[in-house]
């Protein structure tokens, strides 16, 4: 690690949490709240929030486009280095010139990122879990969750199923959700030609779904060239309101997710979506959106990884929307 890689922290406060600098940002935590300075600037936000927000931020290496932790608290991924910001993409913020930037090497916010949240979390808080399935995150440190925040996203070479991405779950290591009691765990019956055995598979995907441990945390379960299926179980609030870079399309697999959707530069209101089973909707690239899931249900997240995409949007040689009507 170079010299501005180190992870800068301060000793534990009263509550017991350490807090943590990068670059002119200060982050600090007590009993409830995450609290966040800058040059121009301060926030404060629950902690439990900030917590699950960092944790899909950790784990999915800053996402595509942008994690807004809130309105004001987020990231944007440049794919190499990040920018950190506060009120950059709060219209209110911009006017009163509060907002604030600064760019980072990846490996430099990410440690810093894993560092709070190794130290924020205390053991009974899962920040991957839905509230419904896990301890309160408050009070005075107490130990750590270190095997919790530390789970990755399951991501295919291929598909699931197939030799080397054999990562179906099994009873033993994750036994089906309360809410999926009734799903089915059939799986279908493949008759391959001679000598395609390795090459030729399928799976039950809603059986797949229905062990999942955790929720807003997409699993890549097939790839083909950019093509990635991405689908995840969803219950209670996605923690962050991610912007996009480009095109998302979203298969409601199961029961119903509201979407709030916003303009990704702004914060302006722009569509609330109402999303049963068996309904597809593509998300603008412009856009940025939080999902509310009243009862754990499943969404198949369809993303077209290129990383070509947000320079061809910004060029105006890729479209922001998949359909002209
Ligand atoms: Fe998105």
């Amino acid at each position: 690690m170079s010299m501005n890689e180190v992870v800068q922290s301060s000793a534990p406060n009263g509550a017991g949490y350490k807090s943590f600098t990068i670059g002119a940002f200060t982050f600090g935590r007590d009993e409830f709240f995450a609290r966040i300075a800058w040059p121009t600037g301060t926030h404060v936000l629950s902690v439990d929030v900030f917590l699950r927000a960092l944790q899909r931020d950790v784990a999915w290496d800053f996402f595509y486009g942008t994690v807004n932790f809130d309105s004001v608290i987020g990231t944007v991924n440049h794919y190499g280095t990040v920018d950190l910001f506060a009120g950059r993409y709060n219209e209110s913020y911009r006017k009163a010139e509060l907002d604030y930037v600064e760019n980072f090497e990846s490996g430099h916010l990410r440690e810093t990122f894993k560092a709070m949240l190794e130290d924020w979390t205390n053991s009974e808080f899962d920040p991957f879990a839905s509230p419904a399935e896990t301890g309160k995150p408050f009070g005075e440190k107490s130990g750590s969750n270190t095997s919790a925040i530390t789970r990755r996203r399951v991501a295919a070479n291929r598909m699931v199923g197939v030799p080397g991405d054999e990562q179906i779950r099994t009873d033993a290591s994750h036994p089906i959700n309360r809410m999926f009691a009734d799903v089915s765990q059939d799986e279908p019956l493949l008759e391959a030609e001679p000598g395609f055995e390795n090459e030729v598979a399928a799976f039950n995907l809603f059986a797949y779904l229905s062990r999942s441990d955790v929720t807003w945390n997409p699993s890549v379960v097939s790839v083909c060239k950019e093509s990635l299926y991405c689908p995840t179980t969803e219950e209670y609030i996605l923690p962050v309101i991610h912007g996009n870079d480009r095109i998302e399309w979203f298969v409601q697999l199961s029961d119903e997710i509201r979407w709030e959707v916003e303009d990704g530069d702004t914060g302006k209101k722009r569509a609330a979506v109402t999303m049963k089973a068996g309904d597809v909707a593509a998300m603008p690239g412009d856009i940025r959106h939080q999902g509310y899931s009243p009862k754990r249900s499943m969404l198949l997240v369809w993303e077209n990884g290129s990383p070509d995409l947000p320079r061809l949007i910004a060029a105006g040689q890729a479209p922001i929307y998949p359909v002209d009507f």
